[in-house]
């Protein structure tokens, strides 16, 4: 029997981290044996489904069907629904990838039960703790085994926070992997705007379309924040139209504090949450993007297209410092600003990071046969 290893998905942005890993993991030659566990932290069709069917991922093994709730709910709640789970399949690891509730809550089950833990896109840092991720990261980490990382950087902030460096694999970024064997695939904006009043027109102006994504709780669970950041993206749309598809969380706030009116306007197009080929092939074609998304700051730095973060921070700076992303924060006039000088030819032209290559899954497979193979 070949040593078995736990693989755990939870949330949207996991959905492209863990395709191309169950892909090699599960290729015939290798020698373990990967078990898929979802646990049911984005549940509905738009969040999740339509993810899996788009990336071909497998279906989950096991799904604990937690859903939605508050942090600590919903952390106790994975953890109590995951350790008969672990008590069952006996696991040589259990691997979970990026910074949400799911990968903590797994990692901390399994490290607790003295089984190794394994991180994907370990090392980042925000260095913010008001961000829900960031504590996420920083705990994780400090409870990996084994940890994969996207950028160098990432070896110097555990090096600081006291993590041997023989624990940690610079490997590339396995949503790069998903994002390049996706792209012959990614949906033409045209199609995915096909019902949309008034889409055909901007798809057809020379100053191109933005596309814009807000769900931070920091930008949309304040009123306030919320209320200037709309307002700044409605003028912005007079100048370049947006294409805004709208997370539950935003959508909900929007909604609560009565600000749908600030989106009343044919350039600005809400659309309920996108799959994964649908948001591609519109980034791919976008004059620029306007984000809070953290994986969004890498796929634009991989496709070329400038990237305004609209937070004070990243925790991605290779995005900024090869990449297409300009942090802008989310004061209305340097939005403003830092859009106009895109839409005037000044956006980034930036470079692809090195082994963002789409090989950042094999890479991981080859340690982890290295590693695991005597073991189980
Ligand atoms: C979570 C992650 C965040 C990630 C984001 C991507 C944490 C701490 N945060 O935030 O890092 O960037 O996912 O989306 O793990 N909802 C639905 N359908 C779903 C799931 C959620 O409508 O399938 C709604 C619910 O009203 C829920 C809200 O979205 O209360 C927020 O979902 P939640 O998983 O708590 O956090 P996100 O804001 O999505």
């Amino acid at each position: 029997m070949f040593p078995k290893i736990l693989c755990v998905v939870g949330a949207r942005p996991n959905f492209m981290k863990i395709a191309p890993i169950m892909a090699a993991l599960r290729q015939p030659s290798v020698p373990l044996a990967a078990r898929l566990v979802h646990t049911g932290q984005h549940y509905d069709v738009a969040m999740n489904q339509q993810f899996f069917q788009q990336l071909g991922i497998p279906t989950p093994d096991v799904d604990l069907e937690v859903g939605s709730a508050s942090h600590a709910v919903q952390t106790a709640e994975i953890m109590k629904r995951f350790e008969p789970v672990v008590d069952a399949e006996q696991p040589a690891a259990v691997l979970v990838v990026g910074d949400v509730n799911s990968t903590i809550a797994c990692a901390l089950v399994a490290a607790k039960k003295g089984i190794r833990v394994i991180h994907v896109e370990a090392g980042l840092r925000s260095y913010d703790r008001t961000m829900p991720e960031e504590i996420n990261r920083v705990l994780t980490d400090q409870i990996s085994d084994l940890l994969f990382i996207t950028e160098r950087a990432a070896l110097a902030h555990l090096t600081r926070e006291g993590i041997e460096s023989a624990r940690v694999h610079f490997v590339g970024n396995v949503m790069i992997d998903t994002l390049r064997a996706s792209l012959p695939r990614a949906t033409p904006p045209a199609q995915t705007l096909a019902t949309v009043p008034h889409a055909a027109e901007f798809l057809n102006e020379s100053c191109g379309y933005g596309v814009l994504t807000l769900h931070r709780p920091s930008n949309v669970d304040d009123p306030v924040a919320l209320a200037g950041l709309l307002t700044a993206l409605s003028e912005l749309s007079t100048e370049v139209p947006l294409v805004f598809p709208v997370h539950p969380r935003t959508r909900g706030m929007i909604e609560k504090a009565g600000l749908s009116a600030l989106l009343d306007s044919p350039r600005c197009c809400c659309l309920p949450p996108l799959g994964y080929l649908e948001m591609l092939g519109l980034m791919q074609r976008a004059r620029l993007v306007l984000t809070d998304s953290g994986g969004i700051q890498e796929e634009t730095t991989a496709l070329g297209v400038p990237c305004l973060t609209l937070r004070e921070n990243t925790e991605r700076p290779i995005t900024v410092t090869e990449g297409t992303n300009t942090v802008v924060g989310i004061d209305p006039e340097r939005i403003l600003a830092a859009a106009r000088e895109v839409l005037t030819g000044g956006g980034k032209a930036g470079r692809i990071p090195e082994c963002w290559d789409g090989h950042a899954a094999e890479r991981i497979t080859a340690v982890l046969v290295n590693e695991l193979g005597s073991a189980g």
